[in-house]
């Protein structure tokens, strides 16, 4: 089959189409002849070797894809050859095939082209888990999304919609603040002219936000523990403005909050299918609609150019998802 692979560490040149054998399931996989694959944040810093797949996993990148189920390993009951599914992957997207486990995959929703579902299995497994399961975001609640426009915020801004709260977001152009207003944010904040923190106070009469959605961690952390209501939950999803902050515990005694982190790609299949599950009972019924959850795809290229949806990425002007089209 063909893959797309790091032939060295750096910039999104040393992405190369090279063959290897197709995979076969071990027992509890499906193998899924891909048909779309997301691109994410993650795989361009796995290319340049800042962030290397778990232990086992592919060295290939590509976290989620769309497709169809190819061959069934032992003991798997969910899925049967020719179903249309979506997965999230620990790596190997960038490819004609992957085998995963089948626990972590999901059905294509009716209504959904290969390339559309190629854009849930990442943002939703993440933006579910972190929202819904840990910061237990309830309806009525206002939520801060950092990062509104990117592929995980612009499913942030959907799904906090679905769940009946009011999601705010900040974003760093007016085009990408007006898209995520189209996509239901009840205000953006364009966070290179104003200062969010001070819209946040203006904008909730001083009360703060229930959860803040971020991933831009050390240096958003201390304004983000003072943009919180009392009661209110901070979930970590990357540090792209460094690793450590300043955090004042006092405040944080003060407002009873909660400040919490989590990566996805390294949980077992079972922590996975976990997220699976809640996902199927609770987003997969409204999916169909496409409304308010919809594919938000930025631009598709083919997998051989796997390297200019990495410059598109690395370029920094896209809005929502980057998806591959293969075979
Ligand atoms: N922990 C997990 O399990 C997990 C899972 C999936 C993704 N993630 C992380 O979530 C983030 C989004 O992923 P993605 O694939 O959707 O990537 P993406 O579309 O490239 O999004 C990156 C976003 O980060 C924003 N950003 C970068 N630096 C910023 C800064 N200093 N201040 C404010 N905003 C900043 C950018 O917004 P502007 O262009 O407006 O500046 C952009 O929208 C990535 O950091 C990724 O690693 C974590």
């Amino acid at each position: 089959m063909t893959v797309i692979e790091i032939s060295s560490f750096g910039g999104p040149e040393v992405l190369r189409p090279a063959e290897r054998p197709k995979p076969s399931p071990n027992p509890g996989e499906i193998v899924i002849g891909i048909k779309a694959a997301g691109v994410a944040r993650a795989d361009t810093l796995q290319r340049r070797g800042k962030y290397p797949p778990p232990l086992g996993a592919s060295d290939i990148p590509g976290l989620d894809v769309a497709g169809v189920v190819d061959t069934v390993g032992e003991s798997v009951d969910n899925f049967s050859a020719g179903e249309r599914v979506c997965a999230i992957l620990a790596g190997g997207g960038y490819a004609q095939y992957c085998a995963v486990p089948s626990c972590q995959a999901l059905p294509i929703p009716e209504g959904w082209t290969d390339v559309e579902a190629a854009t849930l299995p990442e943002n939703l497994f993440t933006v579910y888990d972190n929202l819904v399961t840990r910061a237990a975001l309830r309806g009525g609640e206002t939520l801060l999304i950092h990062g509104g426009s990117s592929g995980i915020g612009t499913m942030a801004i959907m799904l906090c919609r679905a769940w009946g709260a009011t999601p705010i977001v900040t974003a760093g152009t007016k085009e990408k603040c007006d898209a995520c207003l189209r996509l239901g944010a009840a205000h953006a904040i364009n966070y290179r002219t104003s200062d969010f923190l001070a819209e946040i106070r203006t904008l909730t009469a001083a009360k703060g936000v229930e959860v803040v959605l971020d991933m831009v961690g050390g240096a958003y952390l201390k304004k983000n523990v003072d943009a919180l209501a009392p009661e209110g939950r901070i979930v970590i999803i990357a540090t792209q403005g460094g690793a450590t902050g300043d955090l004042d515990i006092r405040k944080l005694m003060h407002k009873r909050a909660r400040v919490m982190g989590s990566t996805m790609r390294a949980r077992s299949p079972q922590q996975k299918g976990e997220v699976a599950k809640g996902l199927l009972r609770d987003v997969w019924p409204l999916l169909p609609a496409k409304n308010p959850i919809c594919p938000v795809i930025d631009a598709v290229f083919p997998l051989a150019e796997a390297r200019l949806a990495h410059e598109r990425m690395e370029g920094g002007e896209h809005i929502g998802k980057i998806v591959l089209a293969v075979q």
